[in-house]
């Protein structure tokens, strides 16, 4: 689709837009062209901007027109995004007669924009804005709310002399079809483990001097992946003991381990994690339906994640997560139900209920399984149910994320008894805590007060473990210059 644009009009806000309406299209700007399939003119006037719109698509056309009148709040860049966007939405909704559920909120997270508006303007006033200026479906916006309530309570409890740390383990047993997320599962590949065991040891070792020089006390610590409890019992031992002897416990609230994947726990790595003080660990069926299983590469029969959760629940390990996904491939809205009922008859302390979506490094999409043209309304009946059925149940919604390419726009929200709120999962989040990341892929996360402001430093390892292993990346300069409120503009 041709996009002709005419004024001060950001294109990829455009596009994203439009994205979330024609799926699979491209939308190149031409500039010469007089017209496009979608046209848009945005105009300022002297009290507001005037945005027209036409869009002419699959032998269909329709027009809108959208004003927005400026306010004292607001900036010019935001009054005109809602300007376009809504002129658009219009467009685009009224032409193909579908609305996202999340309306305009396109790269953003709706519980940071929610939580924006309840400092504001308080919760009522704040559901009605994200419902009328962003075009939230009413659910949604209820649903933004409570994320954004439920973590500010979390992000509220951690001040600037707090921190975190990150383990990654990008090694998994084997891959699973729909997955994006950097991880080696081949024999070859798993040679490299030993090494990097050894490294991540060495980075740790470093990392806590540079945190307890800084003067920070560690809240949580979470080593994920991949699938951590794809390491031996000696090899998870050796990550283990370092973290147990320098860590102050009295500070450390939360210490997570993702197992995962069902086919990869055994009691004696329970004995071990349990050992070292882990009081939170994941253990994931994504899907119930064994069919599904087998469709999605995953190699565990619902029949293993029972027994697997039994061990899990036996290990005394205080705090048990479960993933779900809400629309794989080949699953029904009868057999989601059917798993979320099964899970909430387990009664994990979360559940975490994701919407399937599709990264370009995934297998499935390099099959050419038509992942695009799945239908969402299973995942759309899924997250739904999700969403009553937890609530019913005793969950709340406390945390939240949207990713690109996913099925019907959906989100990805972490559901927890009320006592038992993942915290590591709020913070790294939120751009008012800091996490060291170690290992291939982690991502290091400063934030350090600057008077009323606050200053974020975003510092990314190799994202392959050979190229981890390879280099020897040190960033305790460009830290301390941070904390210390030096530029690091020479070390850019
Ligand atoms: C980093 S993965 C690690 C979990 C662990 N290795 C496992 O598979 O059980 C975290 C979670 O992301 C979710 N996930 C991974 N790929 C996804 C996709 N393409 N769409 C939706 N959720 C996905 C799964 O629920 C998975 O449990
Ligand atoms: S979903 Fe989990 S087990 Fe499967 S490949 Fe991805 S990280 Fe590994």
């Amino acid at each position: 689709m041709r996009l002709k644009l005419e004024g001060k009009i950001n294109s990829l806000y455009v596009q994203s837009l439009c994205m979330m309406f024609f799926r699979g299209e491209k939308f190149p700007v031409h500039e010469d062209a007089p017209r496009g399939e979608l046209t848009v003119i945005a105009k300022d006037e002297s009290n507001g901007i005037r945005c027209q719109v036409q869009l002419v698509y699959d032998g269909k056309a329709v027009t809108s027109e959208h004003f927005e009148r400026f306010n004292d709040c607001d900036k010019y860049e935001r009054i005109s995004k809602t300007c376009i966007g809504h002129a658009i939405f219009r467009a685009c909704s009224d032409l193909t007669g579908y609305l996202p559920p999340w309306g305009l909120l396109t790269g953003i997270r709706p519980s940071a924009v929610a939580s924006e508006l309840i400092d504001k303007y308080g919760n009522e006033m704040a559901y009605s804005i994200l419902k009328d200026k962003y075009i939230l479906s009413a659910e949604k916006a209820k649903l933004a709310i409570q994320v954004a309530i439920n973590e500010r309570q979390i992000i509220n409890k951690y001040d600037n002399s707090t921190c975190s740390v990150y383990i990654s383990i990008p090694f998994c047993p084997t891959r699973c079809t729909y997955c994006s997320f950097i991880s080696y599962a081949t024999d070859k590949l798993f040679k490299l483990i030993p090494n990097y065991v050894d490294k991540i040891i060495q980075q740790l070792n470093d990392t806590f001097e540079l945190i307890n020089r800084l003067g920070l006390k560690i809240v949580t610590v979470y080593i994920g992946g991949g699938t951590p409890t794809t390491l031996s019992c000696e090899q998870l031992e050796r990550i283990l003991a370092i973290v147990d002897k320098c860590i102050d416990k009295q500070s450390l609230v939360e210490f997570t381990v993702e197992g995962g994947r069902p086919d990869t726990i055994t009691v004696e790595k329970l004995s071990v994690i349990k050992k070292y003080g882990v009081n939170r660990i994941s253990v994931n069926p994504q899907s119930l339906n064994d069919e599904v299983l087998k469709n999605i590469g995953r190699r565990h029969s619902s029949y293993d994640f029972f027994n697997s959760y039994e061990l899990v629940s036996k290990s005394g390990i205080p705090v048990i997560n479960t993933d779900l996904i809400a629309g794989l491939d080949g699953d029904t809205f009868e057999s989601f139900k059917n798993t979320l009922d099964k899970i909430i008859e387990l009664s994990p302390h979360n559940i975490t209920v994701h919407s399937f979506s599709v990264k370009k490094s995934a297998q499935a999409l390099q099959d050419d399984k038509g992942i695009y043209n799945l239908d969402g309304e299973c995942a759309i009946n899924s997250v739904d149910y999700s969403y009553s059925t937890l609530i019913e149940n005793g969950y709340i919604p406390y945390y939240m994320y949207r990713q690109k390419n996913t099925i019907s726009d959906l989100e990805n929200v972490g559901y927890a008894k009320p006592e038992a709120i993942g915290a590591y999962n709020v913070l790294m989040m939120s751009d008012e805590h800091t996490v060291f990341g170690i290992g291939a892929g982690a991502t290091t996360k400063l934030v350090r007060k600057n008077g009323e402001n606050r200053e974020i430093l975003r510092i990314f390892s190799h994202k392959y473990p050979y190229e981890y292993l390879q280099d020897n990346q040190n960033f305790n300069c460009k830290i301390i210059n941070f904390f210390e409120g030096r530029s690091n503009d020479e070390n850019n």
